[in-house]
């Protein structure tokens, strides 16, 4: 990963700067031109993890043609980065240099502090005389401000093979957001034609087989960094996101994963070292102690947000009644105290919860065992219920009756659930044996994938059709606290909070396979403060 030796560089760069304006001209114009074709900053420029008083920057430099990413080559370079509070840095309020080179394969990370809170800033990065694109971010309100409203673009399941990244363009062109999530599945590992738009490929991904070393990894990571569509949001609004399991491979967990074979790819700790170094290395993300990523952000009074791993420290998948076994875990201790902590004591309306895996639960027509009582038992029935993906919070019963216990018992409100992964959309009341008939303990809105194949795409079927319908209905039969379900969009989510609620808005795509393709708005449903009892909305947002 980033070692430390680069990091208190950085950061003391960072720091050192703020406030002089003087040396960068110098430095432009003292290097001779040797931009390599197709532009020095080729990758885009991104922003994330906004502080009241900080911003990381991202960007990756290209200094000559044989530096490609995973390629090892290229020559130890150094970068100018700029910060203004105007988009023609005609007062330049911070910046700094810093090297970087093939030993994080040309990666700029820069952590700046001492900006105004709750400021619109511009920045851009500077090598041999060219800039690169201007970027916009924003600085986080002040921990005791009051702050009226905050909109966040929720997105998940960008999977370049099955489409184009529509959904991070119309995001990008609403100009209204403060902030974009990304709870996970940013890049899929597959290799070509593994996963694709229903048997097509609509974009070969690169390197064309599966990605298992670190040069994969990063070339795979520098693939979807060239898409506009993710340059433009990514250069538009600050993101904060977290890895769900295609990041490393297909149903990860602390000790391996469903897509990984130890005798014929590896060493699956090599893997993870590999995959998850070149995520750190490409994605605006800070990270804590040992490299975590849950983390937690403020927004004013108004809003927490914690962002959670559920691949790190999780116990292997499960089936039957093993789902109830409270030695699994998919938090981890530490993240679950962290999170069960945090949450009961937030002094902020509400408490965001980036989630990668949905946490309502989801039966399959047997009741649950609860209800069953020893006969549950004695069919082998889950307590909860026939979970339908066990490599959910369903298939960790424990972890979630040992959160909800916690807010219950602290009479913890206000806790919404963003959710990806499943590839479909939900509005979900979060309830388990413990909160029983009476009301729901939190709420659940679940974005579809952005473009992976979802239940049409697996029938066959266009979108819509009397099948998925069905499908829906079924579910929503035997899953009272799923208030709404659809299972054919592909898109993405705005949430919108304010002090007196959250509301989530669906937008669902008109053809994934398209550039630029339009969006529709699918359904918008939201939560009132002091209750987790969804309503729906009738009309699209004003
Ligand atoms: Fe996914």
């Amino acid at each position: 990963m980033t070692n430390t030796i680069d990091r208190r560089t950085i950061l003391r760069m960072a720091g050192a700067s703020a406030g002089t304006a003087a040396l960068v001209g110098a430095t432009m114009s003292g290097q001779a031109p040797a931009r390599a074709a197709g532009g020095a900053f080729r990758h885009g420029v991104a922003s994330g993890d906004p502080l009241p008083d900080g911003i990381l920057l991202w960007t990756r430099l290209t200094p000559t043609d044989a530096a490609q990413p995973g390629s090892g080559v290229g020559p130890e370079a150094m970068v100018t980065w700029q910060v203004a509070a105007d988009p023609n840095f005609s007062t330049v309020t911070a910046q700094g240099t810093l090297s970087t080179g093939p030993a994080r394969d040309h990666t700029v990370k820069v952590a700046v502090t001492g900006l105004a809170p709750a400021t619109t800033w511009w920045y851009r990065f500077g090598y041999a005389g060219a800039w690169s694109a201007t970027g916009r971010t924003m600085t986080a309100p002040p921990a005791d401000a009051d702050i009226d409203r905050l909109r966040l673009g929720v997105v998940s399941c960008s999977n370049w093979e099955a489409g184009y990244f529509s959904a991070y363009r119309r995001l990008a062109d609403r100009g209204d957001l403060n902030l974009v999530v990304h709870v996970g599945d940013y890049l899929y590992e597959y290799g070509t034609g593994e996963f694709d738009a229903g048997g097509t490929v609509v974009r070969p991904v690169l390197p064309a087989h599966e990605a298992l070393t670190l040069a994969d990894y990063r070339i795979r990571h520098a693939l979807y960094k060239t898409d506009p569509d993710l340059q433009a949001l990514h250069a538009s609004v600050p993101w904060v996101i977290t890895w769900d399991d295609h990041e490393v491979a297909n149903d990860q967990w602390s000790g391996g994963a469903g897509n990984h074979t130890p005798g014929t790819e590896g060493d699956y700790a090599d893997r993870v070292a590999a995959a998850r170094r070149a995520y750190v290395e490409w994605m605006p993300v800070r990270t804590g102690v040992d490299e975590a990523i849950y983390r937690r952000l403020r927004f004013g009074k108004l809003v927490e947000l914690s962002m959670l791993d559920l691949r790190t420290y999780r116990s292997q998948q499960a089936s039957g009644t093993a789902v109830d076994d409270p030695a699994r875990t998919i938090t981890g201790d530490a993240q679950m105290s962290w999170l069960k902590n945090g949450l009961a004591a937030s002094t902020a309306r509400w408490k965001l919860v980036g989630n990668p895996v949905m946490i309502a639960r989801l039966d399959v027509g047997a009741l649950p065992a609860w209800l069953l009582g020893p006969l549950g038992k004695l069919l082998g029935i889950p307590e909860n219920g026939a979970a339908l993906n066990a490599d959910q919070w369903d298939g960790y019963n424990a972890d979630r009756n040992e959160l909800v216990n916690h807010l219950l018992a602290t009479a913890t409100r206000d806790v919404v659930f963003l959710t990806g992964d499943i590839h479909t959309s939900w509005a979900n009341e979060v309830t388990t044996r413990a909160t029983g008939g009476s009301a729901p303990i939190a709420a659940e809105f679940v974005v579809p994938s952005m473009t992976s194949d979802n239940i049409n795409d697996f029938l066959g079927l266009p979108e819509r059709n009397p099948l998925s319908t069905l499908g829906a209905s079924l579910l929503r039969a035997t899953n009272k606290h799923v208030r709404w379900t659809e299972l054919d969009g592909h898109g993405y989510g705005v949430l919108e909070v304010t002090r007196q609620r959250c509301r989530m808005d669906w937008y669902h795509l008109a053809d994934r396979t398209r550039p630029n393709s339009a969006s529709r708005w699918a359904a918008g449903w939201s939560v009132g403060v002091g209750s987790s009892v969804l309503r729906q909305e009738a009309a699209p947002p004003a």
